[in-house]
């Protein structure tokens, strides 16, 4: 299996993902800038391998930081934190990666910075060790949803490029096909950045998981058919009543199998769950450039100085959702006690 994002010797080795499926290449950061540069141009994406990529560039940052004293440390850590922050917008766990590594900072009283850089790096490791730890056991909550010959549509890439390992949404069928049962996957194309089929296609059948890639507009002419079981997809900010912002195009899919009485299913980390905003209105939508909409591949599609919008998530309401499955047990509705309880 392929690594998405790994700290060695000092610097973080990333699977640049803007070159799949085409060419596998791996490339090294050595400094927190050109992590969060990583991050806003998608070499590095989905909200589970950001807040890994986050906790690695503020380590390295700080690892580079020439402080006599701890006032000047201070000062310096958070520039390279706010640099981080304010990489890309939607996506809760980058924020609360920082936190924890802020943490680190915070509580760490008399000891000497080289002690804190080292505590630094420890804990960048450790939220990617325990991300892929918490995916095994979405996938396997998950599973119990899933049956047997069935399939599964999933939307944009909840995978194992998405994540430390193992992935949410494609946990969750990963888990069920380690359980022995028989899974069909359709992936959703996901324009504007085909996240998809570049990356979902891509990854399931190196896997050897049946993928069938379909355009997003095919998503209700299979449901119609009655070729889809069940929806399961990622999330990159839930608020406190259940409001889910995943890739936009989730509330379309999302509408599509409420009408066609098929469940709609969120996979998702409780580190998503973003218990300070109550509704999905508070989830900032990061616009992203006209470019990735008026161009395939490098190919101009639309006319010159023609109007673009491009809101890069969408955030389907909680009525719309059968379930958020998540590493300490899946929630169905009323969500907002069923949240809070995951919290308490
Ligand atoms: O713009 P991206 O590629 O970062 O968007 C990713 C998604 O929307 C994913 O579905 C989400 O982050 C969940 S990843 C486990």
């Amino acid at each position: 299996m392929f690594k998405t994002i790994e700290w060695k010797n000092n610097g973080v080795v990333m699977l640049d993902q803007t070159r799949l499926p085409g060419r596998v290449v791996y490339r090294t950061f050595r400094d927190h800038k050109a992590v969060a540069d990583a991050i806003k141009r998608l070499v590095v994406r989905g909200a589970p391998a950001i807040g890994v990529a986050a906790a690695m560039g503020v380590a390295l940052g700080a690892s580079k930081i020439k402080a006599r004293d701890m006032k000047e440390f201070k000062k310096e850590f958070r520039k390279i934190t706010r640099t981080m922050a304010s990489s890309r917008p939607t996506a809760v766990n980058l924020f609360w990666a920082i936190d924890r590594m802020a943490k680190v900072v915070e509580s760490s009283g008399n000891i000497d910075i080289p002690e804190i850089k080292k505590r630094l790096a420890e804990e960048a490791k450790k939220i990617c060790d325990e991300d892929m730890e918490i995916n095994r056991r979405i996938g396997k909550n998950g599973s119990r949803l899933i049956k047997n010959n069935s399939t599964v549509l999933t939307h944009c890439n909840a995978g194992a490029l998405a994540t430390a390992g193992y992935g949410t949404a494609l946990g969750v069928i990963r888990g069920a096909v380690d359980a022995g049962k028989n899974v069909k996957v359709f992936a959703d194309e996901t324009r504007p950045v085909l996240q998809g089929a570049r990356l979902t296609a891509w990854e399931l059948k190196q896997d050897g998981i049946d993928v069938t890639l379909i355009t997003d507009n095919m998503a209700g002419y299979m449901m119609k058919k009655g070729l889809v079981d069940c929806v399961v997809v990622g999330a990159d900010r839930i608020a406190a009543n259940g409001d889910v912002a995943n890739k936009i195009g989730t509330y379309s899919v999302a509408v599509l199998a409420k009408a066609h009485r098929i469940p709609f299913y969120v996979a998702a980390p409780t580190s998503t769950i973003d218990i300070n905003i109550k509704t999905g209105d508070e989830i900032p939508i990061e616009e992203r450039s006209p470019d990735e909409v008026t161009g395939m591949g490098g190919t101009r599609i639309a006319p010159r100085g023609i109007k673009v919008m491009n809101p890069a998530f969408d955030v389907t309401p909680a009525r719309l959702v059968s379930g958020i499955i998540t590493e300490k047990g899946v929630v169905t509705a009323p969500y907002r006690s069923g949240i809070r309880r995951l919290f308490s």
